[in-house]
């Protein structure tokens, strides 16, 4: 890897800064001061800046508790993106494995890993995924039934997988699916004619939102919950 690159990497600056530390004399590759980015460094080499030996990072996985009116994707002309909530270096690696809408709340995972997101969002795998809703009118009572048969949606050719709705009370459940359709959830709702007045997503997987996480809060996955998805 080039070392302006490396250095894009392990401090989470532009190349053009990257370029600056380096003509400062600051940055040393095993001992010797390098002021040119074109250099190639290796997983040998020793990177310090000031002293201070530079170390690139792995792989990260974080779990955001989205609050209401925020967006999942980078950009977005009306609503503020979910990732003006991070503060990480190198934000454009990131990406969200699986969306949410901006009037949803709850657990989202954001990660540089595309293998792992493909896991988590693919159709193939099926990643279960619990959202409490609450709904407009009363939850009915052939509902389980309707969801576990699977559910005929607007403009789809096949009914939905399987879910699993239990009911919390009169007009709020938890609902599991298995797949990630557009607005899936409301649209499942206003198929058998009743509107969802809040989504919360509690869980992904065996990954499920930390109590202590408040709206807009996030940690960094422990590695029992990323290896979780390969399960
Ligand atoms: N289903 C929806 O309708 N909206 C979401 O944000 C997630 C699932």
């Amino acid at each position: 890897m080039r070392l302006d690159k490396f250095l894009c990497d392990a401090l989470g600056v532009t190349r053009k800064e990257a370029t600056m530390l380096l003509k400062s004399g600051d940055i040393k590759v095993n001992g010797s001061v390098l002021k040119k980015g074109a250099v190639h460094v290796t997983d040998e080499c020793t990177v310090q800046w000031d002293e201070r030996e530079l170390v690139l990072s792995g792989p990260r996985y974080i779990m955001l508790n989205k609050p209401q009116g925020f967006v999942c994707t980078h950009v977005d002309d009306y609503n503020d993106t979910a990732f003006v909530l991070l503060e990480e270096a190198n934000m454009k690696d990131l990406h969200f494995a699986g969306r949410l809408d901006a009037d949803t709340t709850g657990l989202v995972l954001i990660t540089d890993d595309g293998q792992w997101s493909h896991r988590v969002t693919s159709p193939k795998h099926k990643c279960e995924k619990t959202y409490r809703v609450w709904l407009a009118d009363p939850v009915q009572t052939d509902y389980e039934q309707q969801f576990a048969d699977g559910i005929e949606l607007r403009n789809e050719r096949d009914k939905t997988l399987p879910a699993k709705l239990e009911v919390v009370d009169e007009t709020q459940v938890l609902l599991t699916i298995h797949e990630g359709k557009y607005h899936q959830v409301k649209r499942m709702f206003a198929a058998l004619g009743n509107k969802v007045v809040g989504l919360h997503r509690e869980r992904v997987g065996a990954i499920i939102l930390d109590d202590d996480l408040e709206p807009g809060d996030y940690r960094f996955l422990t590695e029992d919950e990323v290896n979780s998805v390969w399960r």
